[in-house]
This record gives C-alpha cells, structure tokens and sequence, in this order.
C-alpha cells in the first residue's frame, strides 16, 4: 500500500516528551522555562501513570523528622541500597538536589503530611537509615503527579493524549522526531523536533504480577534500542515484595512499603516474624535482631536499630519467598502483613487510607482488623537507557532519558522512595541538557520521507494480514517465559531456555494479525506493544544469563554471592544488525575518591547537619 507522506499530520516542537508520569511533567514544565517549544505525548490519559504506584512517599534528606540526616547519608543509603552498582555521580546529583526539588514542589502546591511542628513530614522507609519520605498520607505519587499537572498546565506546552510513539526519526544520527498515531483514531503523526525526551517508565507488562497497569510495555527501551541507543543494567528488575495475591482478578497491585514504615510486620503461617531470619551480614549492625528491640523502636526510641521488615526490598522479597517455597506461606500464597496489632484504626486509616480503601473494597478485609496476605510484584526496572549523568543524555545525540526508563541513580536495587525524587531531578535536568544541546545544533535536523513511509508501513502490516497469530495469546506466552525463567531467583539453564522461547517469539510477533481496522481497534494496539515487549524481554534475559553472580535483585542460584569482578561492570545492550538484542560487558571507572569515602563511612563519621 503506497503512503503519502505529504498527506500525514505534521507537528512541529523543538521538543517532544513522551511520558507525562512525574520525570515527563517535570522535564516539560523545564522545557518551557527554558523556552522551548514544548510538546508532550502520553500512552494513557494525562495524570494516569506508574508515578502513582510510588505511594509512600519521596526520600529527600530534608532533616525534618531526625536531624542527624543529610545528603551524605542519603548517598550512602542509595549507594548500599544499589549494592555499589550505582551511577557514582547521579546518586550524588540526587541526594544533594532532592531537598530543593520537594520544597519547590511545595511551592507549587503540593499538601504534604506536616510535622506537630509544622514542617513536611517524613516517614521510615526500607534501607533509608533516618524517616526521609515526604509523604500525603499514602498517595504521595499521586499528589506529585497533580502538583505537576496544575503548575505545568500554565507553562505553555501542549499535550497530546492517548497517543502511541512507534519510532524515532533520525537525521545524520542525531533525533530528529518521531512518528506515532493516536490510539483511538488511529491517525498517524510525524513530529518533527530538535530533541526527544524519553520518560516512559518500565516495562512491568512483560510479567504476569506485576504492579504496572497496561501502558507499561518497554516502548522507550524498543525505540530507543531500534534507534541505535543503548541500554545497560536491564538484569535488575525489581519485585516489591508486598504486592495483594488476593483475590486473583488484582493480583500485583501494590501495597505500599508505607505499611512496614509504619509498623507493620511479617509473618508466616506459624505467626513467626520471620524477617529476623533473613537479615544479611551488610545490615546486621543497624538492624534490630530482637523483638524487644524492634518494638522500642517502633515507641520512637532513637536509639533503636530499625526493624528488619525494613531491609531492601531484594530481601525481603526474597524473604517471602523462601517462606512460601518452604510450606510457611499464607493460605493464598504469601505472608501475612499486620498493622493492625500494631497501629490503632484511627492511625491506619489516617496515615494509610488508599490501603485502607483498597482492601476494604477489592479484598472485603478490614486491614485494621485483620492481617493482608501480601507476595512479590515486579515493580520497577532499575535498568534502562544509558545516559550522561549531568544531561541525561543518551548515546544517540538528541535523545535524553529520565525517570525509570532511564539507568543508573539505583544501581542493582532502588530503595523505596527514591523513585518519586529521581523524576523531579532527573525531569530537570533532563529539560535543562536538551535545552542546552539545542542550543548547540547548528541546523535543525530533517527526517526523510522514507524514514517515515518505513515506519507506518510496518505499523500497518498487522491490519493487512489474512492470517496470524492473536497478539494477546501472543502477550500472554511471552509473561509465561518471564514468570517461569526470569522471576526473582534465576539459574543459567534455565535463563538460556527461556532466551531461546524468547528468540523463538521473534517470528510471531512479526507475524501477528489483527482486525482490519486502525479505529479504537485494541488488537492492533496490543500487535503494535509486542515488538517492545520482546525486545524488553529479551534484554532482561540475556543481561541476567551475562551477570554471573548475585547482587541486588539479581539473584542466580549458581552464582551465589557478590563477585567483586562484577562489581566493576555493567551489562550494556543494544541491537544487532539482525534485529537481535546483543549484550556485552563494559567496565565502569573507579569512582571519585571523595564519593567512594562519603560510601563507605561510618554513620558517626557523616551525621548531623545538611552539609
Ligand atoms: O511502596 C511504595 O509506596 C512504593 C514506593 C516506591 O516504589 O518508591
């Protein structure tokens, strides 16, 4: 079918977000006040992203709570909490900008929980060593997402929603737009831009269980791979390990780690609290090893070490886990999570209402009465595209990244609350290095119609096919491969088998038919994610099949333990010239010697004071 390219709609921005979760809004909202012409793309409606799963709160050593804390120890949190695999410069850039960027949040509205003392308020959160979430109750993702939405409004850019990027536009290997179509029509568009910004979270879709909703399918991994970008740590995915595992229909949805922060506890089916058997070597000096001790922590005793729900996330997922493989789960197959022996049901319902509400009316269970029964979610890629650490941008000139779709800030594990604040800093600084590329481009580059009849040509061919495969039963074979070979625990054996079903969806998904409409037609929208999907996929198993040891929430079951050779290195991905994912190894530099001390000093060596 010939396509006239003169005849599709054209739209011109100096640049083009996509993504309107946190990092998207902050990045336009930058954009503009820097003066760009600004436009912004958004898979679903405007305000409905994964930032809202982020519910417990944003970690900013705002020294509000505890005023022992400050941005080193907020460094040297992330940096153990990533297990040293993190970007040195980035989990600087975030420690010492988070404050800044709450308190302008503030300034722009959002209602933060407040101290007797009137200051933002800060919770306990998994790994944070000092209460560091600024939270609104258990809706902080969703507050940060409206603050932004209200303020970014009048700064002038405009949003186009409902609207699905497939591919990017090259000139001379520098970005020079991108081609989409809108979901409901199925009108195609050609943006042509100076720069691109890619937010566009992870890509959770590829799992079963997973706290994603359906947006989230791996398309600015896919683009950015087809572009010829690169991605690096994709091998560490996280599982939140308290997600609902009752009933089946919201299996996945996530349950916030605010509930352990504030008090709750783990326990088998025996009523054991089990976590105290699960503390690792690296935590046990801060990390309560008694009930005793535990409690008095949960009275405001500061000196108290932390309970041990409150270890990473990789821990107590892991934890879980081994509870249910060794017959001590739930009768659904979890743990038990109770706040209710620890928390009156006015406090719950204060400090944690969404949970509240969502048990109540999803689960039919009072939480102040009764314990949930919670397991593993997949949640959030810690992986992503490969960006300079002060631009956020990619190895593709033009192309920036930030937020979970990009790398680097957490290393082989995100501690809770880090997500909310790496969108503010990152969106920023995102806005700011695409405006400052801009500035440098000595010509606006020019996309060539043949780059774009390519792209819609291949957007169109599912609806042209007579036969094919179905797309969901396609969907749904690829999350069996991951759930059955690339969930929380991996072995070697098993990851190649599951590269090899993998590579052997690369012809289906090529291959699959939908009803030949391009109207509200979800077939076709479900053909189009695939190619995504897989690519994302298959850059997770290969990645973890090339990291032979266990770090974060990476763990093979051969290669126990940390090696100190992979500490050195990260997994890089990008494509091959068949249109295959290919991985390789890369050495990271040494880190600057002032961080590396600020890391790995005592606490008494780094409190006190924002300095
Ligand atoms: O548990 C939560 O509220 C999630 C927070 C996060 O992922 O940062």
């Amino acid at each position: 079918m010939a396509i006239d390219v003169k005849e599709l709609k054209t739209i011109e921005h100096d640049v083009l977000v996509v993504g309107a979760g946190g990092a998207g809004l902050r990045a336009a909202i930058e954009c503009s006040a820097q003066g760009l012409n600004t436009g912004v793309v958004t898979k679903s409606l405007l305000g409905k992203a994964h930032t809202v799963m982020a519910e417990g709160g944003m970690a900013a050593a705002l020294g509000n709570v505890d005023r022992r804390d400050n941005w080193k120890i907020h460094f040297r949190d992330t940096m153990r909490g990533g297990k040293f695999l993190n970007n040195w410069r980035m989990a600087e850039l975030h420690a010492k900008q988070a404050p800044d960027r709450v308190n302008e949040l503030e300034r722009w509205g959002a209602v933060f929980d407040r101290t007797p003392d009137g200051l933002i308020n800060q919770r306990n959160f998994g790994g944070h060593r000092y209460p560091r979430l600024a939270h609104v109750g258990d809706r902080t993702g969703l507050e940060l997402i409206r603050t932004l939405q209200d303020h970014g409004i009048h700064q002038g850019f405009s949003v186009y929603a409902e609207f699905c990027a497939l591919d990017l536009l090259l000139d001379d290997g520098r970005v020079a737009g991108l081609v989409g179509y809108f979901r409901e029509t199925g009108e195609f568009v050609v943006f042509k831009t100076k720069a691109v910004i890619f937010a566009t979270g992870g890509g959770g879709k590829c799992w079963r269980v997973t706290s994603n909703s359906w947006e989230y399918t791996g398309d600015g991994f896919g683009l950015a791979l087809r572009a010829g970008a690169e991605l690096q740590d994709m091998e560490f995915t996280q599982f939140h390990p308290t997600g609902m595992v009752w009933p089946l229909s919201v299996r996945g949805i996530l349950v916030t780690e605010g509930v352990r922060g504030e008090g709750g506890i783990l326990l088998n089916n025996k009523g054991e609290r089990f976590m105290f058997n699960y503390i690792p070597e690296r935590f046990k000096s801060e990390t309560a090893d008694t009930e005793e001790e535990a409690n008095r922590w949960l009275a405001g005793d500061k000196n108290a070490r932390r309970p041990p729900e409150l270890l990473t996330r990789d821990v107590v997922a892991r934890a879980i886990l081994a509870e249910v493989k060794a017959g001590r789960g739930s009768p659904k197959g979890g743990a038990f999570l109770d706040i209710a022996s620890r928390r009156s049901a006015e406090d719950i319902k204060r400090k944690l209402p969404s949970m509240y509400h969502q048990f109540k009316v999803l689960a039919e269970l009072d939480i102040t009465q009764e314990p949930m029964q919670v397991g593993p979610t997949l949640h959030y890629f810690m992986g992503g595209i490969r960006v300079d650490a002060d631009s956020q941008m990619s190895s593709l000139p033009g192309l920036f990244a930030c937020g979970e779709c990009s790398a680097g800030l957490h290393g082989a594990n995100r501690l809770g609350g880090n997500s909310l604040s790496d969108l503010i800093v990152f969106g920023r600084l995102a806005g700011l290095g695409a405006a400052e590329y801009i500035k440098g481009l000595e010509k606006t580059p020019a996309p060539s119609d043949e780059q774009i009849e390519a792209i819609v040509k291949e957007a169109t061919a599912p609806l042209h096919r007579e036969t094919g495969p179905n797309p969901f039963q396609v969907h749904d074979e690829l999350q069996e491969i991951m759930g059955e070979h690339v969930g929380i625990v991996r072995e070697g054996p098993s990851l190649e088998e599951g590269i090899q079903k993998l590579e052997g969806l690369r012809e289906k998904v090529a291959a699959v038919k939908a009803h030949p409409s391009a109207q509200f037609n979800a077939g076709w929208n479900e053909a189009l994610d695939l190619r995504n999907l897989l690519l994302t996929g298959l850059a997770v198993a290969k990645a973890a099949k090339m990291r032979e040891e266990s770090r974060g929430a990476h763990t093979r079951l051969d290669f126990e333990g940390e090696r100190e050779e992979w500490g050195k290195a990260n997994v890089v991905v990008r494509l091959g010239e068949d249109g295959g994912v290919e991985v390789r190894r890369v050495e990271r530099p040494d880190p600057p010697e002032e961080l590396s001390k600020i890391a790995y000093a005592t606490l008494e060596e780094l409190e006190g004071g924002n300095g």
